[in-house]
C-alpha cells in the first residue's frame, strides 16, 4: 500500500516538501494526546524482549530514528508513537541557521538512497530547549544531536558546541557532539584527535555538570580511515564518553553534492561498526547506522556488537510504520532463536 502511495504521489513532489509536511503533520500529532496514546498502544515496541538498557538509559527497544528527521524537536513522541524506540532529534546549533539553498534533498528511488546537502538548518538551541521542556504525553527517549553553527570559525567551535550543549543537556537523555555531517564546511575536520579532545573534553564538562549526569555519545563519518576511526575509539574510551555513533552519510558517491544515506552505505557502515567492535568491546555503547532497511540489517547490527540501532532513508521507503514493523519481528527473531532477551543477541558474532 504505501509502495503504490509512494511510486504514484510521494515521489512526484519534492523531496523537502514532502518532508516537512510529514514533520508538521506529526507535529500536530504529537500534540493530541489521545490518538498520540491509541498510536503509541498500537505501534510503540511494548514487548518486554525488546527492551535495552544502555549508559543507563532504558529503551523500549533497541531501534531508534537517526538525526536529522527531527532537526528541531518538533515531533518526537509523535515519531515514538509510530513505533521508534528512541528519536535522535537535531542536528542542533547553538544558533538558529537556514541551512543551505535549495534543492538539498534528492531521492535516489533506484538505490533505496538519499542524497543530502541541508547544513544543519535548524531554529537553534534555546528553541529546541523550549520544545524539549514540554511535558511527554506518552514516553520517548531523546537524544539530542548538536554541530557546530555555520558562520562560527573552526578556532572558536568548542565555545559554540558548548553553548549548545548548556542548553540541551540537561533535557536530553544522551548528548551527540556531531562532527561527522559533510555539509558545514570544515566539520569533519573535527574529528581528528587534536581536535577533537579539547571538544569533547569541553562537551563532556558540560554534560557531567547536569542534575542526572547525561551520556554523551560522538557520530563519526563513514569516510575516516580505519586507522582514524580507531583513534576516536581511543579517544572516547580514554575521556570516558558512553559511545560512538557508526555513521553518518557518505560523500563517497558520483552523485549530487552532499551526503549519501541509505542502502549503498550499508557496507561501510556494518564494516565501521565491526571495527569499533573489535576496538572497544564493550567498553563504550555503540550505535550502529547506515543503510539499515529491514529487521535482518537491525540483528546484524546487533550480532556485530550494538546494542542500539538507528535508521532513517529506510523509513522514506519503508513507510509510515517501518519500525513498528522491524520490532515486531525482531521481538519474533529472539525467540526464535531462544533467547529472552534481545540483549543477549549483542555482540554475538563479534
Ligand atoms: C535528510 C537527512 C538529513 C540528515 N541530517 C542529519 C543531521 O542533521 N545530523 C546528523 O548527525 N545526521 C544527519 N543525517 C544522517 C543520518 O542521521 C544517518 O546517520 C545517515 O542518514 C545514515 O543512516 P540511513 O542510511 O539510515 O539514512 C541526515 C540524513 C538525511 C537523509
Amino acid at each position: 500500500m504505501y509502495r503504490l502511495v509512494f511510486t504514484q504521489v510521494l515521489r512526484r513532489f519534492d523531496a523537502e516538501a514532502v518532508h516537512r509536511l510529514t514533520v508538521s503533520g506529526l507535529a500536530v500529532l504529537a500534540r493530541l494526546p489521545l490518538l498520540k496514546r491509541l498510536l503509541h498502544r498500537a505501534f510503540a515496541p511494548h514487548d518486554p524482549v525488546l527492551r535495552v538498557t544502555a549508559f543507563g538509559v532504558h529503551f523500549p527497544g533497541p531501534f531508534g530514528l537517526a538525526a536529522g528527521f527531527d532537526k528541531d524537536a518538533a515531533c518526537a513522541e509523535a515519531v515514538a508513537a509510530l513505533g521508534f524506540g528512541h528519536v535522535e532529534v537535531g542536528t542542533v546549533t547553538a544558533h538558529a541557521q537556514p541551512g543551505n539553498p535549495r534543492p538539498r534533498l534528492f531521492r535516489l528511488v533506484g538505490e533505496r538512497a538519499v542524497i543530502n546537502r541541508m547544513g544543519f538548518n535548524n531554529d537553534g538551541a534555546r528553541a529546541a530547549a523550549r520544545r524539549l521542556r514540554r511535558t511527554r504525553g506518552v514516553p520517548v527517549v531523546v537524544g539530542v544531536n548538536i554541530g557546530k553553527t555555520k558562520v562560527v570559525p573552526e578556532a572558536e567551535a568548542v565555545a559554540d558546541y558548548v553553548a549548545a550543549a548548556r542548553e540541551l543537556a540537561p533535557l536530553a537523555d544522551y548528548l551527540v557532539v556531531n562532527v561527522s555531517s559533510p555539509n558545514t564546511p570544515g566539520l569533519r575536520n573535527l574529528q581528528a584527535v587534536e581536535l577533537l579532545r579539547p571538544l569533547l573534553t569541553a562537551v563532556k564538562e558540560v554534560a557531567d555538570a547536569t542534575p542526572r549526569r547525561t551520556p554523551l555519545l560522538v557520530k563519526i563519518a563513514p569516510d575516516l580511515a580505519d586507522e582514524d576511526v580507531d583513534a576516536v575509539a581511543e579517544l572516547a574510551v580514554e575521556l570516558g564518553l558512553d559511545g560512538i555513533i557508526a555513521t553518518n552519510t557518505t560523500i563517497r558517491h558520483g552523485g549530487e553534492t552532499g551526503g549519501l544515506s541509505g542502502r549503498p552505505l550499508k557496507r561501510r557502515s556494518l564494516e565501521v561498526l565491526r571495527r569499533l567492535r573489535a576496538k572497544v568491546g564493550d567498553r563504550l555503547t555503540l550505535v550502529s547506522v547506515g543503510g539499515v532497511e529491514d529487521v535482518d540489517d537491525v540483528w546484524e547490527r546487533l550480532l556485530a556488537g550494538a546494542t542500539l540501532v538507528q535508521g532513517y532513508t529506510g523509513w522514506i521507503y519503508g513507510g509510515p510504520l517501518w519500525a513498528s514493523r522491524i520490532h515486531r519481528q525482531l521481538a519474533r527473531r529472539v525467540r526464535r532463536h531462544g533467547l529472552s532477551s534481545v540483549t543477549e543477541a549483542i555482540g554475538r558474532t563479534a
